[in-house]
Parts: C-alpha cells; sequence; structure tokens
C-alpha cells in the first residue's frame, strides 16, 4: 500500500517538520493542532524554514506556494478518518499519546496505519492501545527534521512486513535514509547517542575540561557537527533528562542514568536553547 495521504497529529518543533518534508515530496497533509493559535505557530513554523530555502535560492517562490497548498490544517482527529498514514507527534507523554492513538483508532479507516515519532516510549505499548497492532510503527525523524538525513523505522513482534514495507518508501519518499530497528529502548540512535552525551555531561561535572574544550574536541577531532554539551542543549536538557529515565528504567544500566548535574540544571528551568540558557548562554 502506497502512503500518499498522510495526517500528522502535532505541529511542534517534530510534527511541522515531517509536514514540511511530506508536503515538499509532493503528498497531501493534513496537520492537526489542538488550538487556531498553535495551528498558526506551525504553519508559520513551516514557512520559515521554506522561506529560508528561498532565500537561498533553493526553492522558488512559486515551489513554496505550491507546497504550502498541500498542507491543511485542522483542530479535530476525526479528520483524519480517510487517511493512509497517520503520524503521531505530540508531546513526548505516555498518557497523551495514548489517547491519541485511541481516538484515531476509532476514527480511521481499518487500511490506515498508525506511526509514532515517539523518540523513547515503547512502540508495542502504545500499539497494544489500538485495535490495529499489525498497522502501527515507529517513524522516528530526527531534529532538525528538513536538515537529517534519517528515519528509524521501528518495528514491533506485530507488525505486518506490508506496513514496514510501505513506511520504508515513505520515509525515501520523503527523501531521508530509512533504517530498521526492532521496538527496544531507545532504538538505535539514542541508544548509543544518549550514554555518549550524558558521559560528556559527567566528564564536565568532574572538571576534566571547560564546556568548549570538551565540544572543540568532539567537533574537530571527530568531524561531528555539534560538540555534546552544544547538542544537549539542542535537544533539550529536559528532553535529554525524560529520554535518560525511560532507558534507565528499562535496562537499567548506570549509563542510561541522567547525571545529576543534568537534573539540577533542568530543576533550574535551564532546558538549553529553547529557555535561553543551557550549558550555554543564547539569551543574546
Ligand atoms: N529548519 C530547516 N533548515 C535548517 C534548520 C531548521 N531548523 N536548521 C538549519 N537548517 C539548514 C540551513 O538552512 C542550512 O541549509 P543549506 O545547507 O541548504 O544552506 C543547513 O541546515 C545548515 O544550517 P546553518 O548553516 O544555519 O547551521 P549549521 O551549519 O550550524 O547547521 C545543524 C545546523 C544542521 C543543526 C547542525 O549543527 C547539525 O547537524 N547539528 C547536529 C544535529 C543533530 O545531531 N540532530 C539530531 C539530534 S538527536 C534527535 O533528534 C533524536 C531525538 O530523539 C533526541
Amino acid at each position: 500500500m502506497e502512503f500518499n495521504k498522510i495526517g500528522v497529529v502535532g505541529c511542534g518543533q517534530m510534527g511541522s517538520g515531517i509536514v514540511e518534508v511530506a508536503a515538499k515530496a509532493g503528498l497531501e497533509v493534513l496537520a492537526m493542532e489542538i488550538t487556531d493559535e498553535l495551528i498558526e505557530k506551525g504553519r508559520s513554523r513551516i514557512e520559515k524554514s521554506l522561506g529560508r530555502a528561498v532565500d537561498k535560492g533553493k526553492l522558488s517562490a512559486e515551489d513554496k506556494d505550491a507546497i504550502m497548498g498541500r498542507i491543511k490544517f485542522t483542530s479535530n482527529l476525526d479528520n483524519f478518518a480517510d487517511s493512509d498514514l497517520v503520524v503521531e507527534a505530540v508531546t513526548e507523554d505516555l498518557k497523551t499519546k495514548l489517547e491519541t492513538f485511541v481516538t484515531l483508532d476509532r476514527v480511521c479507516k481499518p487500511e490506515t496505519a498508525l506511526a509514532s515519532n515517539t523518540s523513547s516510549l515503547s512502540i508495542t505499548e502504545l500499539a497494544a492501545g489500538t485495535n490495529r497492532p499489525g498497522r502501527f510503527i515507529g517513524l522516528h525523524f530526527f531534529n532538525p527534521v528538513p536538515v537529517m538525513k534519517l528515519v528509524e523505522v521501528v518495528k514491533t513482534v506485530a507488525t505486518d512486513e506490508e506496513v514496514i514495507a510501505s513506511a520504508r518508501a515513505f520515509a525515501e519518499k520523503v527523501g531521508k535514509v530509512p533504517v530498521l530497528a526492532k521496538d527496544g529502548g531507545g532504538f538505535i540512535v539514542n541508544r548509543l547517542l544518549v550514554p555518549y552525551l550524558f558521559d560528556a555531561i559527567l566528564v564536565y561535572q568532574n572538571g576534566l575540561a571547560t564546556k568548549e574544550d570538551i565540544d572543540n574536541g568532539m567537533k574537530f577531532g571527530c568531524g561531528h557537527p555539534m560538540g555534546p554539551l552544544e547538542l544537549n542543549d539542542f535537544i533539550g536538557l529536559d528532553t535529554m533528562y525524560y529520554i535518560g529515565e525511560i532507558l534507565f528504567e528499562e535496562f537499567k544500566e548506570p549509563r542510561f542514568a541522567p547525571p545529576p548535574l543534568l537534573k539540577r540544571m533542568v530543576q533550574a528551568g535551564y532546558l538549553g536553547r529553547k529557555t535561553g540558557r543551557g550549558f550555554y548562554d543564547y539569551s543574546k
């Protein structure tokens, strides 16, 4: 089955990126947010991102208008009834996601595939909340979605082979490289990335080097686009803490435990770029 009519629930940082890449690939996209204000925020985030490409001469103004024309917005999940694929990108909270999927399962036609963009929750647990575990899959995009080339396609023991194939084809269609992972804590990337990012916080906490030198070490020694402390700030320290708690709960291994300094920073409201302060000061 080809996924042509795409629904995206949640139009925040991740959701709006998914809407953008799908519409850019020529697909019809319906995006959902709960209030008119959040719909406006999502729409302007997409406009801004496409505007950047226009300014750089990588996209024509006409193409930008055509892409925006393929995107419709709604505040009602009932409007996803006819979608081929609905990707959920709401807040990273099990209860909120489960409620969303229970409703989608009720309103969508039986053939609709449901996907979660969760970075850390169990796809199996989310799928089990619906009556269509065979048509349920993980589609984990990376931030910033228009730039990062990867999508983790996450299968459970119940996911139909046909849905896996369609999900991979969808990821390729929107210009991404799909990798297939079983549903296990952190999938592939966060399972490897989170211990590394926590280790960087631990060595900084222990006074090994300045934050700038830790980041420069990995940028100029290993060719990473961002150093680990910068990347912690970029992802969001609250998000890092949350993912760490879930992975530690799953594996009970110290390398997944959020470092004490991370916890204190989150408690202080230093959440990284989004609050203007994390390991670095972004207020200016
Ligand atoms: N939206 C759209 N385009 C963007 C963008 C955004 N938010 N941010 C940057 N870009 C584009 C720019 O337009 C530019 O495009 P061009 O090359 O076609 O001109 C390109 O990206 C490079 O941008 P800049 O020159 O402005 O900035 P940088 O060169 O510093 O790159 C970066 C910014 C792409 C964010 C780069 O620093 C990077 O790749 N950082 C690492 C990001 C990363 O690791 N993300 C994964 C996080 S983990 C995750 O998401 C999983 C989750 O579960 C935790």
